[in-house]
């Protein structure tokens, strides 16, 4: 019986930037059938590395081409990206282009467009720590979309191949996609960094911070499936327990007053959840007076 083609068999590519997003990108492109042709970075070797993974050609930016091929990619950092959009302008470049920058639209590549290449972007709602090789990682994940119909097309057809979802973000709604992106994932590592310090702070033992983690985890995994996160949401002021807040709240207030207002800002924002939902209860008004007295994000200090 004859093996079933790949998802992306025929496709050809070139890749501008092969750090931890276009390296990995690349690998799922060329694992699901697709053909790399060359690829072009900051540093030689990383290219050709890359290339002799893969087995594409490198190329100077200044000096690529992609004419005639299905995709460029351009995975490089959001700043550099209108510099290295007006460089590939000079030459004529493949039938789509996309970009991988979830704060900036598919509009930073129009340079590219009067010769004929139609652009867009495809934004992995991902964390890289390195590269990630296989395509299998990218499963259940979510890619914002956007750009001109064609190059929309051909992303969609990327995350179909590797299983993932794709959603489109138009621009105007890009920099508070990319913020709650960033909330998402540094925000919540950010917490995890501050409760850990709290705990260091207090004379506890390392293993606690370990232990901190796992509760995480185990929170965040509480979520999944949930229409609204909130529903999940667990501890003091979820409950309405004004006593455990008060003394755990006023300690941390004579230790660390800065870190007091940022939880009681946290605290303020679980509540609003709870009033979203219609959980409002008698406890409501007492917690709320109670955080009052510390000071406010949006009232400076
Ligand atoms: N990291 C994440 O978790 C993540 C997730 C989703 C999306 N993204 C987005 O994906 C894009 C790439 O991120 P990344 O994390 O892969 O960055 P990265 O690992 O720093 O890789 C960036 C690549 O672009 C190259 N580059 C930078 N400036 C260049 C220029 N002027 N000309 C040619 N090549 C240039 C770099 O070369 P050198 O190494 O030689 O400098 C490197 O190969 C960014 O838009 C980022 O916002 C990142």
């Amino acid at each position: 019986m004859a093996l079933p083609s790949p998802p992306l068999g025929g496709l050809t590519f070139s890749l501008v930037g092969p750090g931890r997003v276009g390296s990995s990108l690349a690998c799922w492109l060329v694992e699901s059938g697709a053909s790399l042709v060359e690829v072009a970075g900051r540093s030689e070797p990383t290219a050709r590395a890359l290339a002799t993974r893969l087995g594409g050609q490198t190329a100077a930016l200044a000096s690529l081409g992609s004419e005639n091929e299905d995709l460029l990619l351009i995975a490089v950092s959001d700043s550099a990206l209108a510099g290295v959009a007006a460089t590939l302008a000079r030459h004529p470049q493949a039938k789509v282009a996309l970009h991988t920058s979830g704060h900036q639209s598919a509009a930073v590549l129009h340079p590219l467009g009067p010769q004929g290449t139609a652009t867009g972007s495809l934004h992995p709602l991902m964390a890289y720590p390195d590269i990630l090789p296989a395509a299998s990682a990218a499963a259940g994940s979510v890619f914002a979309v956007d750009g001109e119909p064609e190059a929309q097309q051909m992303a969609r057809r990327l995350v179909t191949a590797w299983s993932g979802e794709a959603v489109e973000i138009p621009a105007e709604s890009r920099p508070l996609y990319h913020l709650a992106a960033s909330l998402a994932a540094g925000g919540v590592v950010t917490l995890l960094a501050t409760a850990c310090n709290i705990a260091s702070s207090a004379g506890l033992p390392a293993a606690v911070g370990r232990g901190y983690l796992e509760l995480a985890l185990g929170a965040l995994d509480q979520t999944r499936g949930l229409a609204d996160p909130a529903a999940a949401i667990t501890g003091p002021v979820a409950r309405g327990d004004l006593e455990t807040l008060e003394i755990q709240l006023r300690r941390l207030r004579e230790a660390d007053p800065e870190r007091a207002a940022l939880v009681a800002t946290i605290a303020r924002e679980t509540l609003r959840h709870r009033q979203q939902r219609g959980e409002l209860d008698s406890t409501h008004e007492a917690l709320e007076n109670f955080l009052d007295a510390f000071p406010r994000a949006d009232k400076g200090p």
